[in-house]
This record gives C-alpha cells, structure tokens and sequence, in this order.
C-alpha cells in the first residue's frame, strides 16, 4: 500500500540547507516536508567547516536558532595568513567592522532538528528510494520508502532540492533545464582531521608552504580541526596519525611555536571542485545550497551560501504560496548567484594563491609570495580580503506580504543585515 499524502514543500535533504529552509517556511505558516536518505545520526556527525559570516549568524539569531551559538560560538576578529616562515594577523574586524564566529555544522543541524522537533516539523531520515516526479506538471510528487519501509507519494505544491551535490534533484532537471555548469577541479584534495587537541592558535591559520597548504581551525576549546594539502589521488591508508602531526608542525612552523598534538578522532580526504549550476530552478523545482554550487573549503564559504539561499528561497516560497507572488520565486535564482559567484571567486582567489601545484615552477611561486606580502602590508588589499571574508551582504528572510525583491540582495548589499523596520 502507498500512502499517497500532500504538502506545500517537498524538501529532499537535511543538511542544514533543507532542515533551515523547512523551518524558516514553518515560521511563514507554510508546511514542509524533509525527506533524508541518511540517518539522523549521519547528518549530525557530518564534519564541514563551521566558520560563520555575521549575517549567516545574526539570521540564524533572529530566527530562533541562537541560544547554543551565542553560548558556545567562538568570536574571531580575523585570521593569520602565514608564509616564508612569516605568521600575519589578518585583523577583519578592524579593516570592516565585522569578524566570524566558529560555531560548528553538526550543532546548527542539532538545532535545527531538535527545534523542528519541538514544533511539530516532519523530517524522514533513513529514507530509500527516493524520488522526484512530475516535474513538468503543477504538482510535483516526492515519493520514498520511509524506515519502517512504508511507501509514500507526496504531491507538492514545490520541490526544493537541498541534497547537496550529488543529490537526486538537479539530475531530474530534463535536459536543456539547465543554462550552464561551470565546473573548476582543483589538482590537489585536502586531508582534514579533528583532533583532541586544544587549538594551538587563537584563530584560524591560513599557512602557504613549498610542501603545499595547511590549515589549522578548530571546533571547540578542547578540539581542534586541522587540514593538509595532499595529492589528488592521494589514500588516507597512507596516513598515518604520526604523519599527518609531523607535516603539520613542519608546515605550520614559525619560531616560538608549538603544535600541540593530540589522539586523531576522526580523518578523511575530500577533493577539492568548484561548481555553479544556472539557473537554480526548473518549474516547480528549486535547488539551493550544494545542490546548486559547492565551492573549494578555502574561505569556508558553503554553509554561508546554503542559508543565504534558503532565505531567500523560504521569502520567495512564502511570497508564491501564501501570497499568490511569484515575482519572489522568478527573482531567486539571480538574487543567489551573484552571492554565489562571490563566494566561489574568493575560494578561487585563496585557493590558488595559498597551494602549491604538484610541479609549480618559480614563476608561480614568487607570484604567490608576493600576492601573500601585499595582502599583508597594504591596507586597502587586505580590506578587499576582509570584506568578502567576512561576507557583507545581508541575509534577508522576511515572511511579510510586503519582501521585496530589490531587498534581496545587490549593489545595496552593505545595508544592516536585519531591517526591524518591517
Ligand atoms: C574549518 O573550520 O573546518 C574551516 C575553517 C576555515 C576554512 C576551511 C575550513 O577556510
């Protein structure tokens, strides 16, 4: 027997994209249902970057999700850039007005289900067979095998596609539904470790190396996350705990510091690509977050992307279903991408200005070296570092009859990021 059922939004995926967006819909009296092939478990435990631009911050504050993040959030004025043996303080705060805040993804998703829970939001983990039909007619269906291996077949008004790249969303998009793909793969992948060690460093560092890039973050006072440029096809098998703490001291390295070490709670290696899919929507359907572009983890830029994006599209989603607007939904798609193209310019800029190419000739070496120095001593460069670091744009949700387009994001971009004027 299928269970054949209706909702007003379809949303495939409980990353924070899917569950932010089923929430920030609940709070604009719109229903919602979340569909995750992975178990709660799973999504909780996923290790991403966890650095957080002031706007992605304060919605996640104005939208009820900020009593943890304000206890537990670690507020960074900036970042060290190292290089030549040379360790720089990149103070942003400073330069704009504006730091980030570490608060890692595995708490935002155990906020936002625990606070989907509490009001009475329905998300399924452990789905199979999931999948999404009818894209070409006025109700879309969500159909899925649920854990207790109940079929369904949900109709929905719209189907927002928030599972990630290799998601089933954007490959149900008929061909010719998509513009462009502009696809960038970096030579080159990350090992990145979290670590039961205190963070060696007050913020995070930012280091070029001739043996290649390392990065040293961290997920609480006690835990640190660390990462190292490895080679492509690289294999975790050949690394070792003692290996992976020898080549972070050596490329962290500056006089008078120590790495402190500690047992490896967990190691992987992630390659490194940069993706943007146009438009970020076919009919009925709508893809936001990794769904739609994933950038390099240079920067940290994915998770500010994904919530950009879900409040835009929970203000358009509201606009079209409660208000009867569409002009919201057909403004979506640019409203992000300049966003987008933003965040993926940045971790283009430091991706290739912080790595070493598996046969890089001096040329690009120096190149780096002297982009690295006049980041670091001029301050109208380190501004322009800054100011896309840190974000700037506002994220705007906003479940009034009256959001406006316009508001949504652009050249007005250095607005408040929260009007209390509504
Ligand atoms: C992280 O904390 O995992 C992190 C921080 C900054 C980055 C990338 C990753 O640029």
């Amino acid at each position: 027997m299928t269970l054949k059922e209706r909702t007003q939004v379809g949303i495939v995926g409980a990353g924070p994209a899917g569950l932010l967006l089923s929430h920030l819909l609940a709070l604009g009296g719109v229903e919602s249902r979340v569909v995750e092939v992975r178990s709660r478990a799973h999504c909780e435990a996923r290790q991403r970057a966890g650095m957080l631009e002031p706007a992605t911050a304060q919605l996640l504050r104005d939208t009820g999700l900020g009593r943890r993040l304000d206890a537990e959030g670690l507020e960074h004025d900036g970042i060290y850039l190292q290089f030549a043996g040379e360790r720089h303080h990149m103070n942003f705060r400073e330069l704009t007005g504006r730091g980030v805040t570490i608060y890692p993804q595995t708490e935002i998703v155990k906020d936002l289900i625990q606070i989907r829970n509490a009001n009475g939001g329905i998300a399924e983990f452990g789905a199979t067979d999931s999948e999404v039909a009818g894209l070409d007619s006025d109700l879309p269906e969500l159909r899925y095998t649920d854990a207790a291996g109940q079929r369904h077949e949900v109709s929905c008004d719209v189907i927002a596609g928030c599972d990630g790249f290799r998601g089933i969303c954007r490959p149900a998009i008929p061909a010719g539904g998509l513009r462009t793909i502009a696809l960038r793969t970096y030579p080159f992948s990350w090992l990145g470790i979290l670590a039961q060690a205190p963070p060696s460093t007050d913020q995070v560092i930012y280091a070029r190396h001739e043996r290649g890039f390392a990065l040293h973050s961290m997920r609480t006072p006690q835990i640190g996350r660390l990462y190292l440029q490895v080679p492509a096809d690289d294999d975790i098998s050949q690394w070792p705990d003692d290996r992976i703490w020898d080549e972070l001291s050596l490329r962290l390295a500056v006089p008078g510091w120590h790495l402190r070490t500690g047992p490896v709670l967990d190691k992987s290696i992630t390659g490194m690509r940069s993706f943007v899919a146009t438009p970020m929507r076919y009919r009925r359907l709508f893809l936001a977050g990794d769904a739609a572009h994933i950038v390099p983890p240079t920067g940290a830029k994915g998770l500010n992307l994904a919530v950009a994006d879900v409040a835009a599209l929970a203000t358009a989603l509201i606009g079209l279903l409660r208000y009867g607007r569409s002009d919201l939904v057909d403004a979506y798609s640019d409203t992000c991408q300049e966003r987008a193209w933003r965040a993926t310019y940045l971790s283009w800029w430091m991706t290739t200005m912080l790595h070493v190419l598996p046969r890089q000739d001096p040329f690009d070496s120096a190149l780096q070296i002297a982009q690295l120095r006049n980041l670091t001593s001029s301050r109208a460069a380190g501004a322009m570092l800054a100011e896309i670091y840190t974000g700037g744009a506002p994220v705007r949700f906003d479940p009034s009859p009256k959001a406006s387009p316009a508001a949504f994001l652009g050249p007005e971009s250095l607005v408040p990021a929260w009007d209390d004027s509504r």
